[in-house]
């Protein structure tokens, strides 16, 4: 039985979002440490939740570790990782600071171009559809481009068409893609305010109907490339690499290994993309359906050794990430973090993201082949452990140092350390 008496709350958008908070409170029987500690996290960042979303009652913190080590295309850098799992940093710093002396990282991008789709229906002659379609080219160039005059000053809009007739199972659809240079936008607003004015012309045109219009998150238009070379007395000799190697297999073969090998990938492309205020769930849309892209989930990353028998690290991936609009405009963080980096285009901080996808990729892949992940985990996990007991204090490092002195990071374990080490007092 759930604790809320009702979901419904009447005006809880129109409230204050103090009253709010207790408006909640009261709905799910709130005790008085749970309101003090969503009330305290609310303080100075109430405005900005309630700017950002509806019936905003707080705001919750995401630790932000610096990445250390990395070099993209030849400028160093420390990178702004937002992220609440261990390891994921100090796995970033190891990996960049062992492609070092290759030089670190370099990239190659496809150029900011999103697309969005028109979902056109109903007609008998779907093929004829799709040419009239492509026949407009001009006028359509010329609607998109005035949705966005801004973004046509600043050097992107509508650069092309791409259409297709979709077998479905009610039967064929055409499908409109527009293609749009979204510059340093992430270009949702742009691609889906341009869908949105064309489908009534395509409608006029065609004579079919309408339905979605709405951007892909599959942004394989827009991808970015990230390299790096691992000498061999980096990684820990051939044994290492060749061991790496076969991990590499196991994941490009088996989607129950790729799917965690890419989760991996994505604990370091998603931090960054938090970091800077990006959304992340379109990146990781875009990038589980690109590893997907021959029919068969796959690794995003490929790996390979190179005639000195280094290992070489590939990550090619869409990254739809802006430096304007949304959340990484209005969020102070977002942008001090951007500042860190010191990007001036999108373009740069996607190359960024991609190559501490490849390093966290490496720093997983290595530690797998050799040590297993756990002694890597084992001392901020242990201090997670501590923490979620309710150790306090100097009691935290206590518990976590006993738990890594015995080897097992257990919450049973903790459990007893912190009630012998209470006890004792
Ligand atoms: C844990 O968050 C990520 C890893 O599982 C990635 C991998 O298995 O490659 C360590």
């Amino acid at each position: 039985m759930s604790d809320v008496r009702s979901s419904r709350i009447e005006g809880l958008h129109k409230m204050t979002p103090e009253a709010r908070l207790q408006a909640v409170a009261q709905q799910a029987n709130l005790g008085n440490e749970a309101i003090a500690s969503l009330s305290a996290a609310a303080e100075g960042q109430i405005e900005l939740a309630d700017r950002l979303v509806e019936n905003a009652i707080t705001s919750m913190a995401i630790p932000v570790g610096i990445a250390t080590n990395m070099i993209v295309d030849g400028r160093e850098m420390v990178v702004p990782m937002a992220t609440e799992e261990s390891s994921v940093v100090a796995a970033v710093c190891n990996s960049a600071k062992r492609c070092r002396p290759t030089g670190g990282f370099r990239t190659s991008s496809s150029g900011p171009v999103m697309a969005a789709q028109i979902q056109l229906l109903g007609a008998s002659d779907p093929e004829n559809v799709r040419l009239k379609v492509y026949e407009r080219m001009d006028e359509i160039r010329a609607i998109c481009d005035e949705t966005d005059p801004l973004l046509l000053k600043f050097g992107g809009g509508f650069r092309d068409l791409d259409i297709r007739v979709l077998e479905t199972d009610e039967g064929p659809m055409t499908i409109v893609h527009i293609i749009v240079d979204t510059r340093d936008a992430m270009g949702a607003n742009a691609v889906n305010s341009m869908a949105e004015a064309l489908a009534p012309k395509l409608v006029e045109w065609t004579g079919a109907r309408s339905l979605l219009r709405i951007l892909t998150n599959l942004a394989d238009r827009r991808v970015v490339r990230a390299r790096a070379v691992w000498p061999l007395d980096q990684i820990g000799g051939e044994q290492v690499r060749d061991d790496m190697l076969s991990a590499y297999h196991f994941a490009d073969a088996d989607p129950y290994r790729a799917a965690t090998h890419n989760k991996g990938i994505m604990n370091g492309v998603s931090a960054v993309v938090l970091a800077t205020g990006n959304d992340t769930r379109a990146i990781e849309a875009g990038a589980h359906a690109f590893a997907a892209k021959d029919g068969h989930y796959r690794s995003m990353s490929r790996w390979e050794a190179d005639a000195d028998g280094n290992l070489v690290g590939i990550l090619e991936m869409p990254m739809a990430v802006g430096l304007i609009g949304g959340a990484t405009k209005v969020h102070p963080t977002a942008q001090a973090n951007l500042a860190v980096l010191g990007v001036k285009t999108a373009d740069e901080l996607a190359r960024i993201i991609v190559s501490v996808g490849l390093a966290q990729n490496f720093g997983a892949m290595r530690a797998l082949a050799t040590t297993g992940i756990q002694k890597g985990h084992m001392a901020l996990h242990a201090q997670n452990v501590a923490l979620a007991i309710g150790a306090v204090g100097a009691e935290i490092d206590q518990v976590a140092s006993e738990l890594k002195a015995l080897g097992k990071v257990r919450q049973d374990l903790a459990e007893e350390i912190l009630a012998r080490l209470r006890g004792g007092k």
